[in-house]
């Protein structure tokens, strides 16, 4: 039985085939959460696996997925919902996010409307983007606050709960950090590996043998450590098991410090700086 702590480890799936071997791999290490995403077509895959997970309460499993760029704009994030769910075989989707803000406002904030009417339809339970700017996020609440007029009153405009970016100790993004964190907005942290290019790091090394433990952990801890929530992927049974076995030791605050610098180097996309009109 995972700990509470060991919820915030995530496991992320992998396109089609071993899908369903890291997933049952995940679970029995303790992994609870999957990140999924309709552009990494593994939607199916998860959700088979988490039906068949019959030793798991679905409560228990917290399954995402995300609406691709080209499903921006009410009637194409509304399709995307219920697509996610015949693909899935789920009845309901704990986490659906925008998967990044291009498409300009317009189809910004008809996705936006779209995911709110499915949290009151019960398809979806929480709600939030990826890949947003501040720009984005300040534009966002500006069509909070207009969805709220349009549909009679407070709260019905939707909750922001979740935000996914990639961050790491050279990507810290510490202005949205910031913006999330007055609001209460959880933070996911993708590529909390840089994505194996960051290995041998000076710092990195000297903590993992202070405290006996990999790279790939000490960066999982600086993630956790800084209240984010990593996703780490892997899809090798020996790596799946110990990025779940960070539990065991914390990083003091001047060791999260001494990690994190003040490089701006994402290693994946980055929508973030889109203008609001891309
Ligand atoms: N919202 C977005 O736009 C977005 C963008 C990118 C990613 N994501 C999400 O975040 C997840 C993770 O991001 P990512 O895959 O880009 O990067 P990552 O998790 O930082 O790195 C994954 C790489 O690290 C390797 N690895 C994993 N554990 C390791 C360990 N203990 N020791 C050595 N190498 C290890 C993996 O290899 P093996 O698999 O071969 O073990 C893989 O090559 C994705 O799967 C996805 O769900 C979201």
């Amino acid at each position: 039985m995972m700990s509470h702590r060991a919820n915030q480890a995530e496991f992320v799936a992998r396109p089609p085939k071993d899908t369903a071997r890291c997933l049952t791999e995940a679970f029995d290490a303790g992994y609870r959460h999957i990140d999924s995403a309709a552009s990494y077509r593994n939607e199916g895959a998860c959700g088979e696996a988490i039906r068949g997970a019959s030793s798991i309460p679905r409560s228990q499993i917290f399954f995402t997925s995300k609406v691709p760029p080209r499903k921006m704009g009410y009637e194409g994030t509304m399709a995307q919902v219920d697509d996610t769910l015949a693909k899935s075989g789920l009845e309901y989707i704990d986490l659906m996010l925008l998967h990044s803000p291009y498409g300009g406002s317009t189809r910004r904030k008809g996705s936006w409307k779209a995911l709110v009417e499915a949290v009151e339809a019960g398809k979806v339970r929480s709600i939030g983007v990826s890949n947003y700017g501040v720009h984005h996020l300040d534009e966002l609440d500006r069509h909070i606050a207009e969805l709220e007029q349009e549909r009679g009153g407070k709260g019905r405009g939707g909750v922001l709960s979740v935000g996914q970016w990639e961050i790491h100790p050279w990507c810290p993004r510490r202005d949205i950090v910031e913006w999330c964190s007055k609001r209460g907005v959880a933070v996911e942290a993708y590529s909390p590996l840089v994505q194996g290019k960051r290995w041998g790091e000076p710092v990195t090394k000297k903590l993992a043998d202070k405290y006996g433990k990999s790279e790939a952990q000490i960066l999982i801890r600086w993630s956790l450590e800084k209240e984010l929530v990593p996703l780490p992927k892997s899809a090798t049974s020996e790596r799946i098991r110990e990025n779940a076995d960070v539990y065991d030791f914390e990083l003091i605050p001047q060791e999260v410090q001494e990690l994190e610098t003040d490089e701006y180097s994402p290693v994946c996309w980055d929508p973030t700086t889109a203008s609001l009109d891309e």
